[in-house]
């Protein structure tokens, strides 16, 4: 076979791969990981590379300008290597992985108490979320119970797609489902290292892990085909082991260690949920509840001590930022507040860590959304109506300039365009709906809803009353709500530190009713009817005035 050197710049690592290899494939053997929000599907434009070099390309028409082209730059997903070849990786195609910083943490994990190193004893265990986009791990003293450390990192299968769907998809191809598996195993394992050797603690003395997350992403952990997650009747593989050695998931404890998953609902609500039901003491509370997780999934509970109902609304991950032209994690560089003067359009904002603009984050985007209403930018139906020097019309939409270049850290303006609104609307449209409609469906209104847990990434960062004006949140006392941190990772704690908690969260899973959104009548028309800054029926909002 036909081989031939790709060197990836600037980091000048060569590797050598078969002809006709794409170079997005090529990247990921040399363990670089470009931006692949799509899969590989041509459809996102994320992945794009400068190439030097032979190539064959069958990117589709319309996916670069004619100036890139001019370029050399390719999507990396749709060119194959033809000959030696160096690729420039520019830092907006680059996905980067590295820890979350002592801030990002402490915004994604609020609500967690970590207390002071504590090695005595000799008995050690690992709590884990495993999130579509973050995975994080905790080292827990099972003697004292103490949290001796806490580590987050970007699940490094975000180079094969950013939303379940698309690693499904990547899964059945020919060695995806093991370098997917590689990848969760190769993250968790990296946390344990880190923390054990940080908190000087044996590996042969950590014997036991419980990993809660969504169902593909316990699929993908141990190994196992997620293809029926996405097909009709839409139903997990029931054979999934929720207690096997640690080593058969390929996870680094003791020889003898014992890996725990935590049990889920269906396909779609996952051991995240009972782990973030768990902890969030839902299922106690005798008034009725909602608990709300906005990540690439957004999965909703509501309930009380005697029932408990979940749905997942397919919000898509764009309130993570995925997708969005300048769309980013909330991580350093990301805009996570925006403030609009009325008269001319000048834009205050503040950034993670302070450092110049790269992007903006979830929250940064629900406030420029309600700025821009509030402004008269855009109208509610979300289309730039404004003029100004800061709008402007490209071949396809408008779009508004948040930052141009030369206040940012890169080379292009930081924009939101018509298209990146249409995308937010439709997630904060399946949210709101399907929060809406599974109060209805148990002849409540919101009304009635004692507590509303905020579980998720965005932490403090969310402005409660921004989002509600755009429509993500139903209009109800503030006090109301309540930021849980990261819901999934405190109850897999707690089910590593009690057998008690465990068959509690086994009972959860049990108890707790699917609620299929797709067949529910109804919900079309409630989703049409979010699908306006904040709503068609204003009545809803009655709060809001712009
Ligand atoms: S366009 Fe190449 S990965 Fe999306």
């Amino acid at each position: 076979m036909e081989k031939f050197l790709v060197t990836f710049l600037p980091d000048n690592l060569s590797v050598s791969v078969a002809k006709d290899t794409t170079i997005l494939a090529a990247a990921i053997s040399a363990q670089i990981y470009i931006n692949s929000a799509c899969g590989g599907d041509g459809i996102c434009g994320k992945c794009k590379v400068i190439v030097r070099g032979q190539v064959t390309s069958s990117q589709p028409n319309g996916s670069l300008t004619s100036e890139e082209r001019k370029n050399n730059i390719y999507l990396s997903c749709f060119t194959t290597v033809q000959g030696n070849l160096e690729v420039q990786i520019p830092d907006s195609s680059r996905l980067n992985f590295d820890k979350l910083t002592p801030e990002e943490l402490d915004e994604r994990l609020s609500g967690l108490l970590v207390e002071p190193a504590d090695t005595t004893g000799n008995n050690f265990g690992f709590c884990f979320d495993i999130g579509t986009t973050t995975i994080s791990g905790q080292l827990v003293n099972l003697g004292s119970k103490n949290i001796l450390g806490t580590r987050a990192t970007y699940n490094q299968q975000a180079a094969f797609g950013s939303d379940v769907i698309t690693r499904i998809i990547y899964a059945a191809k020919p060695g995806g489902l093991q370098q997917l598996h590689n990848c969760v195993c190769g993250t968790i394992n990296q946390i344990i290292e880190e923390l054990i050797s940080v908190h000087k603690v044996e590996l042969n003395n950590v014997n036991s892990i419980v990993c809660a997350g969504n169902t593909t992403m316990i699929h993908l952990l141990l190994n196992m085909d997620p293809a029926h997650i996405r097909r009709l009747p839409y139903v997990p593989k029931t054979s999934i082991p929720l207690v096997l050695p640690a080593t058969k998931a390929d996870i680094n404890i003791s020889t003898a260690g014992i890996l725990r998953c935590v049990p889920g609902v269906s396909s779609y609500v996952g051991g995240d949920t009972t782990a973030g039901i768990l902890s969030s003491g839902l299922y106690q509370k005798e008034k009725t509840c909602i608990l709300i997780d906005i990540g690439t999934n957004g999965e909703i509970v509501l309930g009380n001590r005697d029932f408990l109902i979940a749905c997942a609304a397919s919000a898509g991950p764009a309130f993570e930022g995925s997708g969005l032209t300048c769309g980013m994690r909330a991580s350093g560089g990301a805009i996570q507040k925006i403030q609009i003067n009325k008269d001319d359009f000048n834009i205050e904002y503040s950034v993670i860590q302070g450092k110049k603009p790269h992007g903006i984050c979830g929250s940064g985007y629900i406030d420029l959304l309600c700025e821009m209403l509030d402004a008269g930018i855009i109208d509610k139906n979300g289309r730039i109506k404004a003029e100004n020097r800061r709008i402007r019309k490209t071949d396809t939409a408008k779009e508004f300039v948040v930052c141009f270049k030369e206040e940012t850290d890169g080379v292009n303006d930081i924009v939101i365009t018509e298209a990146d609104i249409e995308n937010l609307k439709r997630s904060k449209g399946a949210i709101y709906a399907a929060t809406s409609i599974l109060v209805k469906h148990l002849g409540l209104d919101f009304s009635g809803i004692e507590k509303f847990y905020i579980a998720g990434g965005f932490g403090t960062y969310l402005n409660i009353e921004k989002a509600i004006r755009i429509g993500l949140l139903p209009d109800l006392e503030r006090n109301k709500f309540v930021f849980i941190g990261n819901s999934s990772l405190a109850g897999a704690r707690q089910i590593l530190l009690s057998s008690q908690e465990m068959d509690m969260a086994d009972s959860l899973a049990a108890k707790i009713t699917y609620f299929e959104l797709s067949v529910e009548p109804g919900y079309m028309e409630e989703y049409s009817q979010a699908l306006f800054f904040p709503h068609t029926d204003l009545t809803k909002f009655p709060t809001v005035k712009f």
